[in-house]
């Protein structure tokens, strides 16, 4: 670990930023919000919340720590002299924050040397707060979770009772595979939620509320604090044929299940887009 580089610290400046932009995202939310621009596809929306949201934290990082690493979704690609960068999501689940969904989030992670050591998932609308720290477990609004359903007691789910989230990509013809693959999972699986944030996904791996995330196509700010909150409720994180979590591939779910849904995908080729 560098030298004045303290994991706690990094995650309270995380929290305090990711519940700031929360709020400025809950209390300032044009009533005629339109959108500002579009990325990869014309359904890959950028709004003026999501530019805001970003440049609060950006702002707020680099008043108290000038010297690290910025990468957010919206643009912030900042080298560092520190060890430290930061991954930013500044609206996880732009569509549902659009159409007033109330499934969408602020995600912030924290890098050391290349390795998460901090995340937060802010939830505004559900007032929930996810965070870890690596080795020290993971906790919504203070409190610790697992990644367990109710339903496992404590055990692995087999795959034919598991409820299993995924998301799509904003590329028509990725989303004509990712269908494909949906529709022969679904008649072997408990069901499907498509809740449209990744890091919401993560999340509710890691407090039980599905049991297994996959989705093609998430970004390291997508998956930054969620997937260590996942790991450090207890599910493991990775791709296929056991490669780490990427924008290839990410799979969340407890152990056994975890296997067996990264069995499925890789039968079903799932790592392509034709
Ligand atoms: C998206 C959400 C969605 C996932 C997409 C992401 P954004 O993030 O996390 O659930 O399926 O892959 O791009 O664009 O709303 O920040």
């Amino acid at each position: 670990m560098p030298e004045n580089v303290n994991p706690k610290d990094l995650l309270e400046l995380a929290v305090r930023l990711a519940d700031e932009a929360g709020r400025l995202l809950v209390q300032e939310r044009p009533r005629d919000l339109g959108i500002a621009d579009t990325k990869s596809s014309p359904t890959d929306i950028v709004t003026v919340m999501d530019q805001r949201s970003e440049k609060l934290i950006v702002e707020g990082i680099l008043a108290e720590r000038p010297d690290d690493a910025i990468l957010g979704e919206e643009g912030s690609d900042r080298q560092g002299t520190s060890g430290v960068r930061w991954v930013i999501d500044p609206i996880d689940g732009t569509v549902n924050y659009l159409y007033e969904i109330p499934l969408w989030g602020v995600s912030i992670g924290v890098e050391v040397d290349g390795v998460t050591v901090a995340g937060v998932v802010e939830i505004p609308m559900l007032r929930e707060t996810f965070t870890a720290l690596r080795g020290d477990g993971a906790y919504r609004n203070g409190e610790a979770i697992r990644a367990y359903s109710a339903q496992s007691e404590g055990k692995p789910v087999p795959l034919e009772r598991a409820l299993i989230a995924t998301g799509f990509g904003y590329a028509a013809q990725r989303r004509a595979v990712q269908g494909e693959i949906v529709a022969d999972l679904l008649p072997r699986v408990r069901d499907i939620r498509r809740g449209g944030s990744a890091a919401l996904d993560l999340c509710s791996v890691a407090c039980g509320r599905v049991d297994g995330y996959f989705e093609r196509g998430a970004k390291p700010w997508d998956l930054s604090a969620g997937a260590l909150i996942a790991q450090e409720a207890g599910a493991k994180v990775g791709g296929l044929h056991g490669a780490a979590a990427s924008d290839e591939m990410t799979v969340a779910a407890a152990e056994g299940l975890f296997e067996a849904l990264c069995g499925f995908l890789e039968g079903h080729d799932a790592a392509r887009d034709s």
